[in-house]
């Protein structure tokens, strides 16, 4: 099965590459996920749902635990997503790559969601640990079955026929081999997910969700800011970086997941070394890596673990090594910590990742395009890996 999109068929209206007309629409693939997602009025006076993602109760009332299967950018989206299960709605869950999980399932149990997360639906290993999962639910007891879901930027794909589930990205068309706006969407999928059954369980008070809410209707216009304040800075910033050899990605907590995506963009594009870690681990080992010639790329926003990221930050000024911040613009301490700031709006930590990943994507982009590299066509990867 191939993926029947015409790269000719969309325009790159202007952009250079189609990776940075993609970066350019994310404001508004987050207003489609609202608007597909969100009682868009709905406030804490209201008795329904906030969520209009279109879930039985037979998917989602008393599950036990999540797992999520996915490869790639989809398994970032994942660990986003058992961040926001954990931590909102209170549902343990596991987030699995596709082709370990294949070989080494976890025990099942009646009350277990599954989900696999795939943007193009045609990935040979996830959709193999999914048919998997399906087999293996068939012989437990019946109405198991229901509790199979898919997030998707094609639901009319290999993963739309075989799952009876599906919450849809509404992303559009992705050209660029390297996944933007359908990680930003798959996100959107989750904070739905997660919202859903946190009111489903009354996990939270209304008070709460209504906050929440608030929050995410603010992301589109403050994608935008990020756009139109930081995108020139970071191409003139990417100057400095075409010829690095080894960058390091810090985050906690919610944003670990995106200094692993951070780091993936910069690999995938630049095809310069990148690794991602939770800056707590910074020491048990990578630290050993650092000296001035290696930059240290640390996500700081405010919350549980804003403190803790700035001494972890601080630990790798020790040895020398370049510090860029991406934080909000009025923290002094951050400010304070790194030698090059790139700010993002002061949110709420828990819908932070949604901005936090857009200097990422830039500057894989721009140090990518500095280095004369196909973007949109990064040697030796494919947008869809339909093979084991
Ligand atoms: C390939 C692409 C990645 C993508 C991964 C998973 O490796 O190059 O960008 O994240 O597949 O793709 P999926 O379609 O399953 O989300």
């Amino acid at each position: 099965r191939t993926l029947d999109v015409n790269p000719v068929m969309v325009e790159k209206q202007g952009f250079k590459h189609y990776m940075l007309k993609e970066i350019y629409e994310q404001p508004g693939v987050v207003r489609a996920c609202l608007e597909a997602y969100f009682d868009t009025e709905w406030s804490a006076a209201k008795a329904s749902s906030p969520t209009k993602i279109g879930l039985s109760d037979a998917v989602l009332d008393d599950l036990q635990q999540v797992q999520i299967i996915a490869c790639g950018t989809s398994w970032h989206a994942g660990l986003v997503g058992k961040y926001l299960l954990e931590q909102l709605a209170g549902i343990p869950t596991s987030v699995h790559y596709a082709s370990e999980y294949r070989y080494s399932a976890s025990p099942l149990t009646k009350n277990t969601l599954t989900i696999g997360v795939t943007q193009s639906g045609e990935t040979a290993d996830t959709l193999a640990a999914l048919a998997m999962e399906q087999e293996r639910r068939s012989t437990l007891s019946s109405g198991f079955e229901a509790r199979l879901l898919g997030i998707t930027n094609r639901p009319e794909s290999s993963l739309g026929h075989l799952v009876p589930n599906i919450i849809e990205t509404h992303a559009g068309i992705e050209i660029g081999v390297a996944a933007t706006k359908t990680f930003v969407a798959q996100v959107m999928a989750f904070y739905s997910l997660a919202i859903d059954l946190t009111y489903r369980r009354q996990a939270r008070s209304s008070e709460a969700l209504e906050q929440l809410l608030d929050g995410l209707r603010q992301l589109p216009a403050q994608i935008e800011l990020i756009l139109e304040s930081q995108e020139r800075y970071i191409e003139e910033l990417a100057h400095d970086f075409a010829e690095t050899q080894d960058f390091i990605f810090l985050g906690r907590g919610i944003n670990f997941p995106i200094a692993l995506e951070g780091a993936l963009k910069l690999k995938e594009i630049s095809y310069i070394h990148a690794e991602g870690y939770p800056a707590g681990e910074m020491k048990h080992g990578p630290i050993a890596l650092l000296d001035a010639k290696v930059p240290v790329v640390t996500i700081a926003m405010p919350g549980t673990v804003f403190e803790k990221v700035l001494s972890n930050a601080q630990e790798a000024r020790a040895r020398d090594a370049r510090l860029i911040g991406v934080t909000p613009m009025d923290e002094q301490e951050a400010a304070d910590t790194f030698d090059t700031l790139i700010p993002v709006p002061h949110v709420d930590e828990i819908l932070s990742p949604i901005l936090t990943v857009i200097p990422l994507q830039l500057l894989a982009y721009h140090i990518a395009a500095r280095r004369g590299l196909d973007v949109d066509q990064p040697r030796n990867l494919a947008k869809s890996v339909t093979v084991e």
